[in-house]
């Protein structure tokens, strides 16, 4: 595991634009995280490093969003069973070849595939956050 250690908001984005490079399709990433730890600040950093357009916004509401198959974004905290998450065929995007990025995946953990990559970040203060990778 190597350690990052962010300063700023844009500073955890820029560092998720370089992490973006070293990713391959196919690769589902697991968010870890608490709630305002940077989860979606470091996917919106991704999305840049992978050269889409679109902005990326949390999927709260809709569990996860499909950025031309290039990427999915999901966040889980929301579902409530593993069955939920079955049903709406979350893990269907697993194997489309886009980059998976998947915030609270603990809601799915048995949904999740066998080699996952992990990104942890956690609150050191208002601004600072350690990013394990
Ligand atoms: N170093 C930092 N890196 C990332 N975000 C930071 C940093 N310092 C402050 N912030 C702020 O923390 C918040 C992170 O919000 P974000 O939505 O990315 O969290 P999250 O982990 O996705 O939370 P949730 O579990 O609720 O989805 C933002 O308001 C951002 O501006
Ligand atoms: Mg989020």
């Amino acid at each position: 595991m190597e350690i990052f250690i962010s300063k700023s908001r844009e500073e955890t984005q820029a560092f998720a634009r370089e992490y973006a490079k070293t990713l391959r399709a196919g690769d589902v990433v697991v968010l870890d995280g608490e709630m305002g730890a940077g989860k979606t600040v470091f996917a919106k950093g991704v999305a840049e490093g992978l050269g889409i357009e679109e902005e990326v916004t949390s999927p709260t509401y809709a569990y996860m969003n499909d950025y031309d198959g290039r990427l999915f974004h999901y966040d889980c905290y929301r579902i409530e069973s593993v069955a939920q998450a079955e049903a709406l065929g979350l893990a269907d995007y697993f194997d489309m070849g886009g980059i998976c990025l998947v915030e609270w995946a603990q809601n799915i953990a048995p949904l999740l595939p066998k080699t996952v990559k992990r990104v942890c970040i956690k609150k050191l203060g208002e601004e600072r956050r350690e990013i394990s990778y």
